[in-house]
């Protein structure tokens, strides 16, 4: 047997002497990850701001033949300095009324609202995003679409809650100033940030707190049991809105790789070297240090999902997706389960190995197969694997929502 970590995974409660159990870990341990992962791999948040207006741009009662009631929303997003807005595309299932409130999944999307899907009635709205969002072929807007098969959420009684990226904030290096992080930094701090300042993953987190302040205003809308889910760079970008914000009732995290589910200390894939080269606007500076220096990093992303617990938490990953290495993703759900434990639930670890309250050995971790496509394992914190590339498929939706079935309404 050999140890498939490259280094030793930092043990989930920091301190050996302190006691591990939910108490200690909700009031003392939570805070202390939450400021290590605000200093040294995203950025901090800032207080304040918030969401400044609703206004209803249009609404169809009959989207989707008659299933959901289809609204876009014009939000105004306010920061200390100046305001913005965006466009939140939200479709309600039709059965849901106040009394009868839908839960909601909610996330961003790559390419525009419009790209989400092919009603012709979501507006392409100019000036919305001057990146190639929505002015992209389409083809691509078709490979989008593909993305949000929301029939199979709606079809089950949830809304889903949209909106596109670069409406919060581009993704590009340098353009901070004309997004979210604008609403609260001047250009002179952008251009040179303090090493623990916000990257726009944090901005695009920020933005999804915002998204469920205003579902909480929606009386069809069940606020209280809001699913954030995201892809990719927007997956890293739903753990740790979730890990932040404690009223998202569940997260999920589709192929969200490097910075996202999986380990840095499992060493396949993407690297820190890798991702803060290419990405260097989505991470608080001080990550770079840690390009050359792993093992002084003082967490690993077990702890990113522990933190969102004992809310329930689905990682799923892609047999070809290498990238984002998802025997790295499987094992930090696992290497996360005891923190599930410790508050009478499971996580990914068999129940005759559970163990609430101490760190998986590696020993363990590595008899542990990667699970087969198909089906999804684990309980509260779960993970599936599909068959194929970086995506994200109706298949994983269904998994999606029988995640939330089992584990957010009942
Ligand atoms: C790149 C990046 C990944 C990221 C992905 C995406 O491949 O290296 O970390 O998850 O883009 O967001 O599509």
């Amino acid at each position: 047997m050999e140890n498939e970590l490259s280094l030793a995974l930092p043990s989930l409660w920091g301190d050996k002497d302190r006691p591990h159990t939910a108490r200690e870990w909700e009031y003392a341990r939570k805070p202390e990850l939450i400021e290590l992962y605000s200093s040294q791999v995203y950025g901090r948040t800032p207080e304040g701001g918030g969401v400044t207006g609703i206004e209803v741009m249009s609404r169809n009662g009959r989207a989707l033949n008659g299933l959901a009631t289809m609204t876009q929303l014009r939000i105004t997003l306010s920061g200390p300095r100046k305001s913005k807005t965006a466009v939140l595309l939200l479709y309600t299932p039709n059965s849901a009324t106040a009394s009868s409130p839908a839960p909601v999944f909610v996330g961003l999307n790559f390419m525009g609202n419009h790209s989400t899907t092919s009603d012709p009635t979501i507006e392409v709205i100019p000036g919305f995003a001057s990146a190639a969002g929505w002015e992209t072929a389409a083809a691509e807007r078709a490979a989008q679409a593909r993305r949000w098969p929301v029939g199979i959420a709606l079809e089950r009684g949830y809304a889903v809650a949209t909106m596109h990226c670069a409406d919060l904030e581009e993704d590009g290096p340098g353009l901070a100033a004309g997004g979210v992080r604008g609403l609260f930094n001047s250009e002179a701090e952008l251009a040179s940030p303090t090493p623990d300042m916000w990257g726009a993953i944090g901005a695009w987190a920020w933005g999804l707190s915002r998204i469920l302040d205003v579902l909480a205003t929606i009386p069809e809308i069940d606020a209280t049991a809001a699913i954030v889910h995201g892809h990719s760079r927007l997956g890293k970008t739903a753990l740790w809105a979730a890990a932040q914000d404690p009223r998202f009732a569940a997260a999920i995290s589709n192929n969200s790789g490097c910075v996202g589910a999986s380990l840095f200390r499992h060493a396949s894939g993407e690297t820190i070297s890798m991702i803060t080269e290419t990405f260097p606007h989505w991470f608080a500076k001080n990550l770079n240090a840690y390009a050359d220096d792993l093992e002084a990093l003082p967490v690993d992303q077990h702890h990113l999902l522990a933190l969102i617990a004992p809310r329930p938490v689905h990682v799923s990953s892609a047999t070809l997706d290498a990238h984002a290495d998802p025997r790295g993703e499987f094992l930090s759900t696992v290497y996360a389960s005891p923190v599930m434990e410790l508050y009478g639930y499971h996580g990914t670890l068999p129940r005759d190995k559970a163990q609430a309250g101490s760190d998986v050995s590696w020993q363990t971790a590595v008899e542990l197969p990667t699970p087969e496509p198909g089906s999804r394992v684990g309980e509260r914190l779960s993970f599936h694997m599909r068959e194929g590339v970086h995506d994200v498929l109706a298949e994983d939706w269904r998994h999606f929502a029988d995640f939330a079935d089992a584990n957010v309404l009942s």
